[in-house]
């Protein structure tokens, strides 16, 4: 059964200190702020909208029960009070509940400090432990070549190539899938 009380710190190569945890209720306005930061900033993430505080009400509500019965994983990375990074897996359904698929995003101060990597070898150790899958995919656009980097060097391939799936900036720009067999 999962411990809903994990609670783990690393030291970032800066010294900074950055906790890792499941999110919580009180959360809300971290997470608001932090996820619309990161569609203003325009980022290489699917969502271009802002999200309501509703909304992120529901991802609470939904991240938790989804946690609780081992159904997806979402860790929260904190430097203090503040949101930095957010990483999730959600688990495939009926005939793909073997597989995963994994998201990250850290914010924009956070990046480049190793803790993309520390948060993906996370959640995929507690995905082997909690999940019972034995696949993960993701999706990345193919410009995002500091993504691409992190994923090929934990040990994703490419597994194909979306021609002009994905509208960036008024362009058309290629989505690349991976996956990982763990
Ligand atoms: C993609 C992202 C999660 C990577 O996390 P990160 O903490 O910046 O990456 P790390 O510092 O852990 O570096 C891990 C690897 O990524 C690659 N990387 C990191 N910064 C890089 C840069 N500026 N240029 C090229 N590669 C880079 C390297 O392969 C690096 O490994 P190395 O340090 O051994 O060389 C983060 O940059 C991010 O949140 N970007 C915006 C949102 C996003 O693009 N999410 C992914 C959507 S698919």
């Amino acid at each position: 059964m999962i411990n809903y009380n994990f609670n783990k710190t690393i030291t970032l190569k800066t010294g900074q200190q950055v906790t890792l945890r499941y999110p919580q209720q009180n959360d809300i306005d971290e997470v608001l702020n932090y996820i619309n930061k990161l569609v203003e900033e325009d980022v290489f993430i699917l969502l271009n909208e802002k999200k309501t505080k509703e909304e992120e009400v529901k991802f609470i509500q939904n991240a938790t029960q989804e946690i609780n019965d081992q159904k997806g994983l979402v860790i929260f990375a904190f430097a203090g009070e503040k949101l930095v990074g957010i990483t999730n897996i959600g688990k495939g359904r009926f005939r793909e509940e073997n597989n995963g698929e994994l998201g990250i995003s850290l914010a924009k101060e956070f990046r480049g400090l190793g803790l993309g990597r520390i948060l993906i070898n996370e959640i995929i150790a507690q995905a082997k432990q909690y999940l019972n899958i034995n696949l993960l995919i993701l999706a990345v656009c193919a410009p995002n070549q500091v993504a691409l980097n992190l994923y090929q060097s934990v040990g994703f391939h490419e597994y194909g190539r979306l021609p002009q799936a994905v509208k960036y900036k008024d362009q058309m720009i290629d989505k690349i899938l991976m996956y990982k067999n763990l």
